[in-house]
């Protein structure tokens, strides 16, 4: 796998250094709440899996899983949902938990489909934003990183399906995919 990657953008270190900041401020932000923290599989797995160990107040979790349909590297911003939530979320304040936003798309789906369970409070904590793919205006309240236009994989990220084990970020070849 190592050597379909160009260079490393955050490894390990950088990465847990960010998640435990992210914990902390979502602590501080939601402190008396239990907010419900709702991971967009499979891509946000690994970031889930530290952001909730990161956060000291209660918390519960839900999974969706959705597939976004479009090639392997742009999302069309049509989803279909694989898996739906099966926590209430009427009356809860709920954190999605995602690996990245590009064009905004499928965030902008999930709000509106969350929003529609009426939850208390709706918030977003993607690991990675990419400013420059974005096609449409979406609030995003915790970001881990700023990224430029570069396919990345590792850290829950794939490219069909594969390099999601890589314990860090980093920049797939293009040959890879080109
Ligand atoms: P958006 O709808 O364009 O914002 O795309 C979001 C989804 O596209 C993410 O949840 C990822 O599954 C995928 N995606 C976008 N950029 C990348 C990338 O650089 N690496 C891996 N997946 C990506």
């Amino acid at each position: 796998m190592i050597q379909d990657i160009s260079a490393i953008m955050f490894d390990e270190r950088q990465i847990h250094t960010r998640i435990k900041e992210l914990g902390e401020q979502i602590s501080k932000d939601y402190c008396g709440k239990t907010p419900v923290l709702l991971c967009i599989l499979k891509g946000a797995s690994m970031f889930m899996a530290d952001l909730m160990r990161s956060i000291t107040i209660p918390v519960e979790i839900d999974f969706m899983a959705i597939s976004s349909y479009g090639d392997s590297r742009k999302s069309s911003g049509v989803v279909q949902i694989k898996k739906d939530v099966d926590v209430n979320l009427d009356g809860r304040h709920v954190i999605i938990v995602e690996d990245i936003v590009d064009t905004g798309l499928s965030l902008k789906y999930l709000k509106d489909y969350i929003s529609k369970h009426n939850p208390n409070s709706l918030a977003t904590c993607v690991l990675l934003d990419k400013p420059s793919g974005h096609k449409i205006e979406v609030s995003v309240e915790y970001i881990g990183f700023q990224v430029a236009n570069e396919f990345v994989v590792g850290y829950g990220l794939d490219y069909a399906q594969k390099y999601r084990n890589l314990p860090f970020i980093g920049i797939l070849k293009e040959e890879v995919y080109s």
